[in-house]
């Protein structure tokens, strides 16, 4: 089985530096060849603020444009989730697209690429907490671009050096867990994991 990977871009605002940054995790996992990745632009995904009349964990959504959110993520065996980091947090827009679904994300793997002027840790440190909730088994290792110091005049991504061994890491970690996880689902397939019920 190829294990799929999806990489989600977090940031949507026009002139955003997010795309430098997901291309070049895109391309740096591509060459790895175990596995297939994909780029996931919320830019590409509109959504409303959320407007689930049951929440997500309860049961399926009325809206086509949630159901249509859902079916793009639910192929993936892992995610690595690209954000920036906003007056020290997590975009809204993230937060927003991460709500919308539910079973989709439970026991799946994810890892952590941020960027701000201080690296962005500020961000990963809320998704950490959401991801566990959601049942997304998040790797420890992460990627921290400084927009000051890896991009020229704030908007040419020029990483430097060492974020391309961290990159490995990183998908290392969620390749392998991943795995281990995609054979727990099949093995499970129908039971509840300990998560909300839910019926899609
Ligand atoms: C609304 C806003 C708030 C920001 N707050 C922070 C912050 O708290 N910490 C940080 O390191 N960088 C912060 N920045 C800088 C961004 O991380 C940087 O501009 C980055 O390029 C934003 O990602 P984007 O270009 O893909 O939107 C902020 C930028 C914006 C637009």
């Amino acid at each position: 089985m190829t294990l799929r990977i999806g990489i989600i871009l977090g940031s949507t605002r026009p002139h955003r530096n997010g795309p430098q940054v997901a291309r070049w995790v895109l391309d740096s996992a591509s060459r790895r060849g175990d596995a297939e990745f994909e780029l996931i632009d919320l830019h590409d995904h509109p959504l409303p603020h959320l407007d689930e009349p049951v929440a997500p964990m309860h049961g399926p959504s009325p809206h086509a444009h949630t159901r249509a959110w859902a079916a793009r993520i639910a192929p993936f065996d892992g995610y690595v989730i690209v954000t920036p980091e906003y007056n020290g947090g997590m975009p809204g827009v993230l937060k927003n697209a991460i709500d919308h679904v539910f079973a989709e994300w439970a026991d799946k793997a994810v890892g952590f690429v941020s960027y701000g002027a201080g690296g962005g840790g500020r961000a990963v440190t809320q998704l950490r907490t959401v991801c566990a909730t959601l049942g997304l088994a998040d790797v420890s290792r992460a990627v921290e671009i400084s927009v000051l110091t890896d991009f020229e005049n704030y908007t040419a991504f020029t990483p430097r050096e060492q974020h391309a061994a961290a990159l490995t890491m990183l998908l290392d970690q969620l390749i392998a867990w991943s795995g281990a996880l995609a054979s727990l689902r099949s093995a499970t397939e129908g039971a509840d994991h300990g998560h909300v019920a839910v019926a899609r």
